[in-house]
């Protein structure tokens, strides 16, 4: 299968909006909020009863909507409940030109990422769309797929984001909290890290985005901009948000400080003068105080690259 037709550097995806597909309204609102992705939702936003009326209100949804400058994802329920193959095929077949992903839930091992491979291949091939176009988004829930996420990563030329999902994993480890995306009370220290450490470098390895999942306090936009910042710092690409008050937060955070912009852009700009003839060719340099070299280019790009495509 063809890598097709897929940005380089990835979809933006600062912001990802969950809109539950059981709601017409919401869907309508998502379209009209500034969130760089909607993923438009089968899964646990939607009760077992509404599941087949949102498939077709999201396959309207996505036909008929004005989606302009978003990511357009579909979560369909995992693998181990009965609704998934019908999830994907009424949703593909019904709009998948109008479609960038499938985010697949509580993925557990590679298998579960080739199975949607292979379904999405004989749907795009039974409808006539460009085979591979349409990527994958595997969250990782538990600590099965934790342990697995470096050969979840590399299933598939599909995949395009490890997205951390913390209530369920929280569940599923037994972690002592109820307030999701929050610290557990009591251990005094960052209880994430690891698991957003080890998202990230399997996201890495395979070129991927690494994302971070929701913050359940809606009304506490301090609190998602710390919990925010704390995945941007590490390099995360971006949060979900659940709210229209957290989306600005997440473009924001997710994006460098002019400062930084500014910063970097005379780091490129000084380190490719210095490394030209006329500015004598060297490996290393001086701009004011501190010392640049290759690797401070390369750190510098990031920081660029990331205010260039956020149109600074
Ligand atoms: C998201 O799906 C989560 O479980 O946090
Ligand atoms: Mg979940």
């Amino acid at each position: 299968m063809t890598q097709a037709n897929r940005p380089p550097g990835g979809r933006p995806r600062r912001s990802c909006l969950a809109v539950p597909g059981s709601n017409p309204r919401f869907l309508e609102k998502a379209q009209g909020l500034p969130a760089d992705q909607v993923f438009l939702d089968l899964e646990d936003a939607c009760a077992p009863l509404a599941k087949e009326g949102a498939r077709h209100h999201i396959v309207e949804a996505l036909n008929e909507g004005d989606w302009t400058g978003k990511t357009r994802v579909v979560r369909v329920n995992d693998w181990t409940t009965h609704w998934t193959y019908r999830d994907v095929i009424t949703v593909v077949e019904g709009a998948g030109t109008n479609l960038d992903c499938i985010m697949l839930p509580k993925v557990q091992d590679a298998q579960q990422i080739v199975a949607l491979d292979l379904l999405l291949t004989q749907i795009e091939k039974t409808m006539g769309f460009e085979v591979g176009r349409i990527g994958i988004e595997a969250q990782i829930e538990n600590a099965k797929g934790l342990v697995n996420v470096d050969e979840i990563a590399g299933a598939s030329p599909r995949m395009e984001t490890i997205v951390f999902g913390p209530a369920d994993f929280m569940a599923s480890i037994n972690m002592k909290s109820l307030v999701v995306g929050e610290q557990p009370p009591g251990y005094g220290a960052d209880a994430y890290h690891y698991i957003l450490m080890r998202i990230l470098m399997a996201a890495r390895t395979y070129d991927l985005q690494a994302i971070d999942g929701p913050y359940l306090q809606i009304k506490n936009v301090d609190g998602y901009r710390e919990v925010a910042g704390r995945a941007a710092a590490l390099g995360f690409d971006g949060k979900w948000v659940l709210h229209p008050g957290q989306v600005e937060a997440a473009n924001e955070v997710f994006s460098p400080s002019q400062e930084d912009y500014d910063h970097a852009e005379l780091i490129l700009d000084a380190y490719e003068w210095h490394t030209s003839e006329a500015g004598g060719a060297k490996g290393s340099a001086m701009l004011g105080d501190e010392m640049i070299d290759e690797a401070s280019r390369k750190m510098a790009l990031v920081v660029a690259g990331k205010g260039r495509a956020a149109g600074m």
